[in-house]
């Protein structure tokens, strides 16, 4: 494992994120030796704590991690904290200052990894003050990790694009969007272009539909603030599962390089089918959930307006205008407070043409892909049932990750970092992604916006279930339900 030298500054260290995410994935970079003794962590954020402060609380969220004392605390001794306004140019001296220092205490060769872990609109004025102040280097790399919200629709992402493209340029932006980050999302390529059984089958001949779910048990916590603006769609949709969508209805890559992977990525993305209004209404499911089985309704959350129309959850069905993909409905759903946490793709096969066992009763086969909580591969097939007769049975060939695999497994964070830090691009989205995906988003949202929906038509949902009647009438309409 190749130690990585490096000086992250992280805008938002005193926040969730960093704690929950950020932290836990750098610790686990130093303990498989990815980050040694050359790197060092300046946290920013307004509040005025000291270095003694930041390490208690590096420490802490690294807790679970660590059983050894000695190893948390040197890991803890390369952090340092910066109270930063980042809107006063005197501050980015400062920071500038510690930056070079560090630089030269643990020989970083001017390698340097911002992290923008805070509201968007402090991005622009981040970036620029990077380049006016000359905290950009000369000697090392300068990448820039944009956490999401990337915008929240297409002109504010272009904004917000336009911002930070003028000061670093397309290879050194890594927008993080980190599904790309969990193995087995990845593993969807390798499914798809790693099998000559699945590769040949994997068109509109052969597949009836595809069902992508990424239902939460949870509700919103304590996000309830961002939520509100944000709903289900721009916060699932926009990112997550239209990445989904594109790896699996892509053309096969030249090779798998970033530059091949985007271009065919991209290529998804503009023959995904832009929706009018009427389209959106007979397309698209909106739901919000109400209070059950002891739990809040949305409207009843800290934060949320007591007529809210955010919708936690979304059901649509898209269509992918390409060659192999025209006429196979793509159908996605997500939500909070659904009946489990589950992260999954279902590809359903079409049933045979011709049934030769006339009393049996064939299902289709499917492959699915569990993301999470379990992650693993399973084919549902049919075969003879066991005995004199002959009939046919359904069962699955199940291949699930073994305890092993999982510990050595990194989490979506931690891979997305080191991948930053080799400067590999594959596991972000380029700008051209996020266009086409907020452009296909901007038709659904402007028709929702529309639409008077009135306030009684929330809550539509149950906690705990898997969401409105119409997201099953959806499928049902094609003659088709929900595998899961
Ligand atoms: C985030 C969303 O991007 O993904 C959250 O903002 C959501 O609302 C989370 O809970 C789900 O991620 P995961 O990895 O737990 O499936």
């Amino acid at each position: 494992n190749t130690e990585q030298q490096a000086l992250f500054i992280i805008f938002g260290g005193t926040g969730d994120l960093a704690q929950r995410k950020l932290y836990p994935s750098l610790f686990n970079l130093y303990k498989r030796g990815y980050l040694k003794n050359h790197f060092a962590v300046i946290g920013t954020a307004r509040r005025p704590w000291t270095d003694e402060h930041y390490h208690e609380v590096i420490k802490e969220s690294i807790a679970d991690l660590s059983d050894d004392e000695e190893k948390a605390n040197d890991f803890a001794s390369h952090f340092y904290y910066q109270s930063h306004n980042v809107n006063d140019t005197n501050h980015y001296v400062t920071l500038r200052d510690l930056a070079d220092k560090l630089d030269e205490k643990y020989g970083l060769c001017g390698n340097r990894l911002y992290y923008l872990a805070m509201s968007p609109r402090f991005f622009g004025t981040i970036c620029e003050h990077l380049k006016t102040q000359e905290i950009i280097t000369k000697n090392g790399y300068n990448r820039v990790v944009v956490e999401k919200p990337f915008g929240h629709d297409y002109e504010s992402a272009k904004a917000l694009d336009d911002e930070i493209g003028s000061v670093f340029p397309e290879r050194d932006v890594f927008r993080i969007d980190h599904y790309l980050g969990k193995e087995m999302v990845q593993n969807i390529l390798a499914v798809r272009f790693g099998n000559s059984m699945f590769n040949a089958m994997w068109n509109n001949r052969y597949i009836s539909n595809i069902q992508i779910t990424l239902s939460e048990a949870l509700g919103v916590e304590e996000r309830a603030g961002y939520y509100e603006t944000s709903g289900a769609l721009r916060d699932m949709v926009q990112n997550h599962i239209l990445q989904i969508v594109t790896l699996l209805t892509m053309n096969a890559p030249v090779s798998y390089s970033a530059e091949d992977i985007s271009r065919e990525k991209i290529n998804a993305l503009k023959s995904l089918k832009v929706y009018n209004a009427d389209e959106v209404k007979k397309n698209f499911v909106r739901g919000q959930y109400g209070s059950d089985a002891g739990l809040k309704a949305y409207r009843d959350e800290d934060q949320v307006a007591s007529d809210s129309m955010t919708e936690t959850f979304v059901a649509g069905k898209l269509a992918v205008e390409n060659m192999d993909f025209a006429g196979v409905p793509i159908y996605i759903r997500t939500g909070k407070r659904m009946k489990e946490k589950a992260t999954r793709i279902d590809v359903v096969f079409k049933q045979m043409p011709v049934v030769v066992f006339k009393d049996s009763c064939l299902k289709s086969d499917v492959l699915t892909i569990n993301v999470d909580p379990e992650p693993g591969i399973s084919i549902q097939l049919n075969t003879k049932k066991v005995g004199q007769n002959f009939d046919t049975e359904s069962i699955d060939i199940g291949y699930s990750l073994s305890d092993e695999q999982k510990a050595e497994m990194p989490e979506a964070y931690e891979r997305l970092i080191l991948n930053a830090l080799r400067g590999e691009t594959m596991n972000f989205a380029r700008w051209d992604e996020l266009s086409y995906s907020w452009k296909f988003l901007d038709s659904i949202r402007k028709a929702w916006d529309d639409e008077d929906l009135s306030v009684d038509a929330f809550p539509n949902y149950a906690c705990k279930t898997m969401g409105p009647k119409a997201s099953d009438e959806l499928l049902e309409k094609d003659g088709n339900h929900w595998e899961f």
